[in-house]
């Protein structure tokens, strides 16, 4: 397994265009990121609506979509200071292409799901480090680097939870292969000035 990033579980790394890529439509990545923000708190919710008798992840999901919503309005005040409207819901194909890799049987959903959120969470930590590192402007290089210290944790809530419903090798044998399917998925998104 590929070492990434503080021990971020994925395989293969960001292509080196995509930073340059932000950085021709920063407002465009600043809209598409407080969309990100909102639906990684949304999911986090849906979770506990779908699955509210797995006890376990009842707290630990509320938490994050506190954190997430937390993110929302922040990013939402980068851009209001800035003058940029929030942007609409646009379709997300990578996030799209991964969950096609979610089996359908209960238990297997289940699993898939909480794998699949803990490597979309991994890659936007990547990506918000990567903007830590790349970004001039001084205010946006901190928020980033805040913001990718408090996204470090969140693919580990998701791996906890799968390894408390699941035994270690089952999880570690379809981790890997959703690992595959999450380098496929983004390395096939077209470069855009988006999160994903
Ligand atoms: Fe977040
Ligand atoms: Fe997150």
């Amino acid at each position: 397994m590929a070492i990434i990033h503080d021990k971020l579980p994925l395989r293969q790394a960001t292509s080196s265009q995509w930073l340059p890529t932000i950085l021709e439509d920063f407002p465009a990545f600043l809209q598409d990121h407080a969309l990100c923000e909102k639906k990684a708190a949304a999911s986090a919710m849906a979770f506990v609506g779908r699955w509210p008798d797995r006890e376990v992840l009842v707290e630990p999901m509320i938490c994050l979509a506190k954190e997430e919503w937390q993110h929302f309005h922040e990013v939402y005040r980068v851009l209001h200071k800035r003058g940029i409207p929030l942007g609409t819901n646009d379709k997300d194909l990578y996030v799209g292409a991964l969950l096609r890799h979610a089996r359908h049987g209960p238990e297997e959903h289940f699993l898939d799901r909480l794998l699949l959120g803990g490597l979309i969470e991994a890659r936007s930590c990547e990506r918000f480090c990567l903007l830590a590192e790349g970004l001039a402007d001084e205010d946006m290089k901190s928020f980033y680097t805040r913001l990718s210290r408090e996204e470090a944790g969140h693919h580990m809530i998701f791996l906890r939870i799968a390894r408390h419903y699941f035994p270690e090798a089952q999880v570690n044998a379809r981790l890997d292969e959703l690992l595959d399917k999450e380098a496929e998925a983004m390395m096939n998104s077209p470069l855009r000035p988006t999160v994903h």
